[in-house]
């Protein structure tokens, strides 16, 4: 068994030093009564559902008394009900003793800056300064504020790591609206660095792509209109995904969807259109249109890209349920008139195999994929070959399927998540691979295959964001890990030397990285199969089992989720004397693709069996003990937290704090907008195995009305763009419904305009406070 300690000594000389005195938990338990909690009373209906089951050997019809909670959220009875519940859970907060120090000391941990998008803006014409892009956000919450710097600017602040933000305000988010509600969910610059453009979204609603020039920035304002003052009088209508610019500024293509009623309209109906700048939208020309893209085009999500060099447009849509197998078409921009019946080229006609587009390189066009069973992924191309072009009325004529060759063929030993691939600094693909439960980066050539280096071979454990354009010889790769907030690696090609440095490391002051250490440990799941997980602590917190745990877990979509940054979670690490631990549950990307196919689809309980085995081996190493454990996940990982509490045997669990769950399963892949594309994933429920696989755990389905439940703290937002709230409501209702007496606290603390990422204060204000009460545990360090 292996097990790795890994101590960020390298930060030491770095921090500004305030020791905490050494963590000792002070034992005192104060018995917290919730005897005075009376929980609302709900209206139940008589509403049932029947779905076909593999089991009954026909439909299995069931009640769902509180369906109609997932009624509009604007019904005064489901306004009443979130009242309601809100009121019970600040009523039980005011009881928590604890709450001011837990908000100067979670303000405090939330406290740095938070640069994002750190990019280098280079420009295609000649003697035009690249210069520098990052938003910003100083403390809390706060809305964004865009910078740019110049050359100079950026490397005298490396010199001094960032001690003020280099460069100087461009565009503050709070100005794009009158309540802050706007933010910018994507931006581009244009090939020529003249043009900002950016997509802004509210309350869960995408709106719309605006523009300014870089020189006319938006930092004060008299009004408020939408986009802000100063923009460009170009817009570009209802388009959720990246634009892509022709080279020459003249024009931008862009994806334009149907309006979604709220959510609800599966039809996207894309239509990829061409703007002329500086021209009305009206004159828009659209040159692809999801209806002419056979039975599936309308359904199907598309995005596009322009290559570099301007010549090729590609255009690759894909539907739900498919794995996301995608249909690609390319057209040749110079020599043709952009209209609506231009020339194309088939590269993948009928949704064949995944391919997450790269970029277009020397004539190809590059993808990862999972083709031909290549279950950790792999780099591959297809030559565009202008010969087979053709103007169709349907693009379902096209039905070339050229040659897919292998560029970086797949690894046994290490996995490429999804999107993980990015062409960088002319020919260049950087790859991030999960190698042993950890992310690793790896620069390839792309016209050969050959692998040049790796990247920061020294750091492990990266979760972060990389910027790297494909005109641009520097790349940025911003990252963060468990007891480090950020820090901001920049690569920079001299000739062939790759010379790599640190523009900045953010800490939290007062706290030093290196009083804290890192241990990775296996538990035996049900199944006999060995599943990692971490543990992150104060060096010489003590192993008696008197330590309490917040245990965190995902294990969905191949993706790795462990050891980030987040204020609640590093709070309570250095605060409580605790353990934090992150679950490396099947299901996940952890070890590689096989690690997802494990326990995808009817074989999802195993990830649920894997969370069981770690907490239970928590116990048995005596890190902590019965009753001292905080369990919580969200999204998915809400889901599993919910699933785990109706399985794990009484007393074993402290605290359950599933965040933005989808916990009526069925309902949600059935009815909300994302559900169905969740199906592969969860258990398909519309088929008779995947519905009983889903209803043998879904957590509104599997609440136990005969044993006793641990405290339980709901945090849907209000704005979830993903899992509607309504999930969160049905489930406390029904736990409340049969535990009216349960002697844990059984809430929901409803987050009023905040959407699928959890990033308040507020929220984990609430957290805390009921871990406290719940475990009888107060904060031992200052
Ligand atoms: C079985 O369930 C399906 C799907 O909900 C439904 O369409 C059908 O009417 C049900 N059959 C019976 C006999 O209830
Ligand atoms: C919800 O109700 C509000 C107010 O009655 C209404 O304006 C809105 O259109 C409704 N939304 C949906 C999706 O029906
Ligand atoms: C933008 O539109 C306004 C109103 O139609 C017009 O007065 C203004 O000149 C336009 N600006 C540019 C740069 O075209
Ligand atoms: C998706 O592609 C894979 C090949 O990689 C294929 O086996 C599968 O059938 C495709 N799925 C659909 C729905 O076309
Ligand atoms: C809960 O407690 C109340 C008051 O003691 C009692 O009347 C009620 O029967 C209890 N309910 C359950 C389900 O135990």
């Amino acid at each position: 068994m292996r097990s790795s300690i890994f101590l960020f000594s390298l930060l030491a000389g770095l921090l500004a030093l305030a020791t905490t005195s050494e963590a000792r938990r002070r034992l005192s338990r104060r018995a917290v009564s919730t005897s005075q909690l009376v929980y609302p009373k709900v209206r139940r209906v008589d509403k049932t559902w029947s779905y076909p089951s593999a089991n009954a050997q026909g439909n299995v019809t069931y009640s769902d008394p509180y369906f109609w909670l997932e009624g509009n959220a604007s019904d005064p009875d489901i306004e009443q009900f979130v009242k309601d519940q809100n009121a019970v859970t600040d009523e039980y907060v005011k009881g928590c003793k604890g709450k001011d120090a837990i908000t100067k000391s979670l303000t405090q941990a939330s406290s740095y800056d938070k640069y994002k998008f750190v990019q280098q803006i280079s420009s295609i014409n000649e003697g035009d300064e690249p210069f520098y892009l990052y938003s910003l956000v100083k403390t809390g919450d706060q809305p964004s504020v865009w910078y740019t710097a110049s050359m100079e600017e950026w490397q005298s602040a490396k010199k001094n790591n960032f001690n003020s933000p280099p460069g100087k305000p461009f565009l503050d988010e709070a100005l794009l609206s009158d309540d802050g509600s706007q933010s910018i969910l994507y931006q581009s610059a244009s090939p020529d660095g003249k043009v900002f453009a950016y997509l802004v979204i509210g309350n869960g609603e995408v709106g719309m792509w605006y523009f300014r020039n870089f020189d006319s920035p938006l930092t004060q304002a008299k009004t408020k209109p939408a986009g802000g003052e100063g923009r460009l009088n170009d817009t570009l209508p209802l388009s959720a995904d990246i634009p892509a610019w022709l080279p020459n500024g003249k024009g931008i293509f862009y994806p334009m969807t149907v309006e979604s009623d709220a959510g609800t309209n599966p039809d996207h109906g894309y239509k990829i259109q061409y703007h002329e700048w500086g021209t009305d939208n009206s004159k828009d020309i659209t040159v692809f249109d999801a209806a002419n893209a056979g039975p599936h085009g309308q359904g199907s999500w598309y995005f596009i890209q322009t290559s570099p060099d301007g010549r090729w447009l590609t255009v690759s849509g894909y539907y739900e349920g498919t794995d996301v197998n995608m249909t690609s078409y390319a057209t040749l921009l110079p020599g043709q008139e952009i209209s609506s019946n231009m020339k194309w080229i088939s590269l993948s006609p009928d949704y064949d195999f995944p391919m997450y587009a790269i970029g277009v390189i020397d004539e190809s066009y590059y993808f990862q994929t999972d083709k031909d069973n290549a279950k950790n992924q792999k780099v591959s191309k297809i030559k565009l070959d202008w010969s087979k072009a053709r103007q169709v009325k349907q693009f379902t004529e096209l039905q070339d399927r050229p040659e897919v060759i292998d560029v970086i063929p797949e690894r046994k030993d290490a996995s490429i998540p999804q999107f993980s691939t990015w062409v960088t600094a002319t020919n260049k693909i950087v790859v991030l691979y999960i190698e042993n439960g950890q992310n690793t980066m790896y620069l390839y050539c792309a016209i050969t295959g050959k692998k040049l280096q790796q990247l920061l071979p020294d750091e492990k454990l990266i979760y972060g964001e990389f910027q790297g354009l494909p005109n641009s010889d520097t790349m940025i790769i911003r990252y963060e890990s468990w007891n480090t907030p950020s820090k901001i690696y920049e690569f920079t090609w001299e000739g062939d030397h790759l010379d790599t440095s640190l523009a900045t490391i953010r800490l939290i002051e007062g706290t030093n990285p290196d009083d804290f250490a890192i241990e990775e440990l296996y538990a035996t799941s049900k199944d006999g199969t060995k599943i990692p997980y971490f543990i992150t602590y104060r060096k010489g917190t003590k192993r008696d089992g008197s330590a309490p745990a917040w245990v965190h877990g995902y294990g969905f979509y191949a993706l790795i989720d462990n050891l980030f940054y987040a204020p609640n979670y590093f709070d309570f690490l250095r605060s409580y004397g605790g353990y934090f631990v992150w679950i490396c549950a099947r299901g996940g990307g952890d070890l590689g693709g096989e690690w997802h196919d494990a326990a995808v689809g009817v074989k999802r309980q195993r990830t649920y069996d894997d969370y069981l085995a770690v907490v239970q081996d928590l116990v048995r190493l005596k890190i902590t003990s019965p009753g001292n454990i905080i369990l919580e996940g969200g999204s998915g990982g809400a889901m599993a937290v919910g699933a785990v509490m109706n399985q794990a045997p009484a007393g074993l669990l402290g605290v359950v704090l599933p965040v933005r769950g989808p916990l009526d399963v069925i309902q949600f892949e059935l009815r909300s907008a994302i559900g169905a594309g969740n199906r592969a994933e969860f258990g398909d429920v519309t088929t008779p195995d995947g519905f009983d696989a889903v209803f043998a755990w879904s957590p509104l389905q599997n609440i136990d009305p005969n044993k006793e439940y641990p405290a339980v703290l709901l945090t849907p937002g209000t704005a979830d763009e993903r899992v509607p709230p309504s999930y969160s409501y049905k489930f406390v209702a029904q736990l409340q419904y049969d535990h009216p007496n349960n002697s844990k606290p059984l809430l929901l603390a409803v987050v009023k305009n905040r959407g699928h990422i959890p990033s308040n204060v507020v929220e984990s204000i609430y957290q805390l406070c009921i871990i406290e009460e719940s475990l009888g545990i107060s904060r031992v360090t200052a």
